[in-house]
């Protein structure tokens, strides 16, 4: 069969990043996470001190950087110029700041070109919020995931593990906030593409949805 790009796109938690990186190990594709590389910018930004209001900063940043996702281990790794910042990107402070500079005109367009080549031989998952309807509006395949708000809040919950540092109410919150914020900016904000296929996860299983994307993909290639 020929290779083909998939977009998923959806809201924070609704388990985009694990099916896309499970359906690209399926198909043997190349799983790209568009968020790790707005979270990387993000880290890089708050490093330099530069601040997420700062638009003309933020913009010579990204301009002149580097990210690049390798396979590794245990998921993918993130460069930034080289440097290793997986381990940083996952932070409270990285995702409290994430939106704010994904509204970045100049940050958009930067990552938006990189993730173009990253998909320009085929055979790519790409995860994120406007892949479908910006980076790649051709992708052979686009699936919108979402689930409840309180589906999503809850999956994240059980991530942080034993120690959570917060309450489902918090995080439910800042997941609204975020989701907000991304829906609502005027570049590229969070929306399903008319020719994407919404799926709802809510009390399905990863594998079944995995499953379902993994037959959609095969049979548009
Ligand atoms: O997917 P994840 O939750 O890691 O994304 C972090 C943030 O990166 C999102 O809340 C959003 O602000 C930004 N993002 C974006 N466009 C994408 C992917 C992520 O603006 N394609």
């Amino acid at each position: 069969p020929h290779r083909i790009n998939i977009a998923i796109d959806g809201p924070a938690g609704a388990g985009k990043s694990t099916v896309a990186r499970l359906v690209a190990s399926t198909l043997r594709y190349v799983y790209v996470d568009t968020g790790a590389m707005y979270r990387a910018v993000t880290y890089v930004a708050i490093a330099r001190g530069i601040r997420p209001n700062d638009e003309e900063g933020l913009a010579s940043l990204a301009t002149g950087l580097d990210i690049s996702l390798l396979p590794g281990e245990e998921g993918q790794i993130v460069l930034a110029d080289g440097d290793d910042v997986t381990g940083q990107i996952r932070t409270r402070e990285v995702t409290a700041s994430v939106s704010l500079v994904s509204a970045n005109a100049g940050v958009r367009s930067r990552m938006s070109e990189l993730q173009r080549l990253m998909a320009a031989a085929k055979g790519v998952v790409m995860d994120g919020r406007d892949i479908g309807t910006h980076v790649l509006p051709d992708a052979e395949l686009k699936v919108f995931l979402t689930a409840s708000p309180r589906e999503r809040a809850t999956r994240r919950f059980l991530e942080l593990g034993d120690k959570p540092g917060v309450t489902l109410d918090q995080l439910e919150e800042e997941i609204a906030l975020r989701d907000r914020m991304d829906s609502e900016r005027d570049i590229a904000p969070l929306r399903q593409a008319p020719d994407a296929l919404l799926i709802d996860s809510t009390g399905r299983s990863i594998a079944e949805i995995v499953d379902e994307i993994v037959s959609l993909g095969l049979a548009a290639a």
